[in-house]
């Protein structure tokens, strides 16, 4: 049901008319369903896939191939909210025929209806490109994970004075470039809210404050079942993992002491069928005695 689906053009709407743009990261189907559910505008399958759920350490090593497996389980599992397809690390900053390719793919065969990249005034020119062949793009400024060496240990970005005033630049640069939304990342509220004020097109804050235009966070850290549950940035509303917890400890203290399964879940036979099978074990036992 494509018509129904939230629009890159909605969300500007939804700017323009003062309303905020709620968005979440998702990886699978049960995911994306409760947000689709409970009304999410934006399902971001993020990168940061890499560190929630292949347990590597960052998210540069993860592939074109592992960002389309999951990509294709959201698309499938979802009819309204927008997917957007995170474009991972080397498969876009090396050759703009490639970029296009890869962005291309996550539409053609992922099923997504966008895709974000990171990177200000450099990524201008492929953002270009992908929007002239009709692939909706979405920025993403301040802390860009894809480049966790350079910055360090220095995550938010733009407390100084140039670097703010190169974020506004890039922001302009990037709505000139025709994304359609901004990801702000670990960005001084004073700084979002000034590139919010400065741009038709809306922002998505994580770590961004108040003042931009949507809010989005990785769905793991708000449900409180994520490496980063704990971060400044992060409300967890629900305390998942330690329900999990209990849960399997139950199941495995049930299935050790015989508890579970109960009769209630297991299956039986018809008493006449009982009766029929036990006759003939009881025959098959005794020609085994002979
Ligand atoms: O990969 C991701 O989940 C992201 C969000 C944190 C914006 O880029």
């Amino acid at each position: 049901m494509p018509a129904s689906r939230v629009t890159p053009g909605d969300l500007t709407r939804l700017k323009a008319d003062g309303k905020r743009i709620v968005a979440l990261t998702a990886y699978d189907r049960p995911t994306a369903m409760v947000c689709e559910a409970a009304g999410v505008d934006v399902i971001l399958v993020g990168d940061s896939l890499g560190n929630v759920l292949l347990g590597y350490e960052t998210t540069l090593p993860v592939t074109m191939d592992d960002m389309l497996h999951h990509v294709r389980a959201v698309a499938r599992s979802t009819h309204q909210a927008l997917v957007v397809a995170d474009l991972p690390f080397l498969s876009y900053q090396a050759d703009q025929a490639e970029a296009l390719r890869n962005a291309g793919r996550f539409l053609k065969e992922g099923g997504a209806q966008a895709v974000k990249l990171e990177g200000g005034s450099r990524s201008a020119e492929t953002i270009e490109r992908m929007v002239t062949a009709g692939i909706p793009v979405m920025g993403h400024l301040g802390y860009t994970p894809q480049s966790a060496h350079v910055f360090g240990r220095n995550v938010v970005q733009g407390r100084d004075v140039d670097v703010a005033m190169t974020l506004v630049h890039d922001a302009l640069v990037l709505e000139e470039a025709g994304c359609f939304a901004i990801v702000l990342e670990c960005v001084p509220h004073e700084v979002a809210r000034a590139i919010s004020e400065r741009l038709r097109i809306p922002t998505i804050g994580i770590g961004a404050g108040n003042g931009c235009d949507g809010q989005i966070l990785v769905f793991h850290d708000a449900v409180g079942w994520g490496p980063g549950a704990n971060l400044k940035f992060v409300k967890r509303y629900a305390n998942v993992g330690d329900i999990l917890r209990q849960a399997v400890s139950d199941y495995a203290r049930e299935v050790r002491e015989g508890v579970f399964p109960a009769a209630e879940h297991s299956f039986s036979m018809s008493a006449e069928a009982r009766v029929l099978f036990e006759q003939e074990l009881e025959e098959m036992d005794a020609s085994c005695d002979e």
